[in-house]
């Protein structure tokens, strides 16, 4: 069993409660490879702000669990020889059994997401109690979810959303004892949150999307006071990046994402996590290709990755500035 502690991460806990009563929201941004963890680590030190690192299954798989635990660990001391002090949590995302929840507490991680919203409201209280009680005995913190995201989590798949209904928090809140909740507003996963069927345009002839629920997140705060809520997919699909992609040689359709000013709205209420996946994506995607159109010749990887991770550091510092509000906050 590695302890978490020992190696410089922090639970999620204090940094959560800060920015739910801060009016901010903590990044969560993915990663499973060593130049965009270095990109998060560099933004987030420069615009001291808190950070999780979040790791999902499937990233798990592709990078290995061992080598990302000492990528995290190496992260910790690349942030201290930066001079940042910042808390640096290292969380689970999409954990869908009891056993990868255990596995990667028994790994060294700080925090742990249990999504058991694809399964029945009791099924999920059930499965998700199970693995706050054994997080809890190792002061790691968990996320539990209520109501599903349309798109693809991990290995769980949903074609349609279902919001989360308010009623029901309360209960289950009490009931897992977990440390913060996902809820379903309107967000989802991946760089085609919207068809252009369910957008508006706007004067300039722009596609605008359906504004996130804030009504029933609104609901929710007046039951769940001061608790920390987290919203999963919340990339903004930029338009900078996408015409990039497909200038240079891409073909992405109709990728439409959750407008910044929504975001800053959440946030500024109970939104204390953020999670931020595709745009770093697309932000990489975009720099490769514009490496590989413009000099064809090149072949050394850190020609492109380089790049690549300084364009995903300036996406993480805007963010973090114009968008979570979480710069200055560590
Ligand atoms: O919520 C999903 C995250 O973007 C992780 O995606 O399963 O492709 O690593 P992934
Ligand atoms: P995006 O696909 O919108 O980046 O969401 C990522 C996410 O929710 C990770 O859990
Ligand atoms: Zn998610």
């Amino acid at each position: 069993m590695i302890n978490y502690k020992e190696i410089g991460l922090v639970n999620t806990r204090s940094m959560l409660e800060k920015a739910v009563t801060g009016g901010y929201a903590v990044p969560a941004y993915n990663f499973n490879n060593m130049e965009q963890l270095q990109a998060i680590i560099q933004a987030c030190v420069e615009t001291k702000s808190p950070v999780i690192l979040q790791v999902s299954s499937g990233a798990r798989k592709y990078a290995n669990q061992t080598i990302l635990r000492y990528l995290a660990q190496g992260a910790v001391e690349y942030a201290k020889e930066l001079g940042g002090n910042i808390p640096i949590a290292l969380h689970l995302d999409h954990g869908d059994t009891f056993d990868l929840c255990k596995s990667c507490i028994e790994m060294g991680f700080s925090s742990v997401m249990i999504d058991g919203s694809h399964h029945g409201y009791e099924q999920n209280i059930e499965l998700t109690a199970m693995v706050v009680q054994f997080a809890h005995q190792h002061d790691i913190t968990v996320e539990g979810e209520l109501g599903v995201l349309a798109g693809v989590e991990d290995d769980v798949s949903a074609e349609k959303s279902t919001y989360t209904n308010p009623s029901q928090v309360e209960d289950f809140v009490k009931r897992t004892g977990v440390d913060s909740l996902a809820i379903s507003i309107g967000t989802s996963h991946g760089a085609n949150k919207f068809t252009p069927g369910q957008c508006t345009k706007n004067e300039k002839g722009n596609l605008v999307p359906p504004p996130l629920k804030f009504e029933i997140l609104q609901e929710i705060e007046k039951r769940l006071i001061n608790f920390p809520i987290v919203l999963h997919g919340s990339s903004s699909v930029p338009e900078k990046e996408v015409m990039c992609i497909n200038k240079y040689g891409g073909n992405l359709d109709n990728a439409i994402g959750i407008p910044e000013e929504q975001l800053r709205k959440a946030a500024a209420l109970s939104v204390s996590k953020i999670n931020i996946d595709s745009d770093g994506r697309l932000a990489m995607t975009a720099a490769i290709r514009k490496v590989f159109f413009e000099s064809p010749g090149q072949f050394d990887p850190r020609k492109y990755l380089g790049p690549a991770r300084d364009s995903l550091k300036q996406l993480y510092i805007h963010k973090n500035i114009h968008v979570l509000g979480s710069a200055g906050k560590a």
